[in-house]
């Protein structure tokens, strides 16, 4: 039997009716709602590239069954900014050049945004640990730390 549940995202109360409430989170966003940002890469809890920010902390939105989520407040890639007018992160990323195909970058600036959060100043040695499980095919990852650096600075 379909179920309606509310969630919150990007700020906007939406109603999402699903056959199984357990479906993971990554789905709603991207079949039900159409945000692209999230990205499907393993499915698995194992590269990062799903990830939005639930009540200010970065999840793997393949990982999270959408029953959980409850009133938690959900900021995908989209809630960020736009090509317009992107965030200072995004626009961090856009200077540096730091993507090559781009499959990873919603989960590393997810998970960047989560960082500064909570540390303005990161060292490098942080940002290699808040970035660990962010896999990239490519091997951006020097670029990469120096825009998250350039997104702390320009905070
Ligand atoms: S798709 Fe979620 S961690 Fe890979
Ligand atoms: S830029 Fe291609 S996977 Fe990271």
């Amino acid at each position: 039997m379909a179920s309606s549940l509310p969630l919150n995202v990007n700020g906007r109360e939406v109603t999402i009716t699903v056959d199984d409430p357990a479906m993971p989170l990554l789905y709603v966003l991207r079949e039900n709602l159409e945000l692209r940002g999230p990205r499907f890469g393993c499915g698995l809890g194992q590269c990062g590239s799903c990830m939005v920010l639930l009540d200010g902390e970065a999840v793997l939105s393949c990982e999270v069954k959408l029953s959980t989520v409850g009133a938690g407040k959900i900021v995908t890639l989209e809630g960020l900014g736009s090509p317009d007018q992107p965030s200072p992160v995004q626009q961090a990323f856009i200077n540096e050049q730091a993507v090559q195909c781009g499959y990873c970058l919603n989960g590393v600036i997810i998970r960047t945004v989560a960082l500064l959060a909570k540390n303005k100043n990161p060292s490098v040695a942080e940002i290699k640990r808040a970035l660990a499980d962010n896999l990239c095919r490519c091997g951006t990852h020097l670029r990469m730390i120096r825009a998250v650096q350039r997104a702390a600075r320009n905070a």
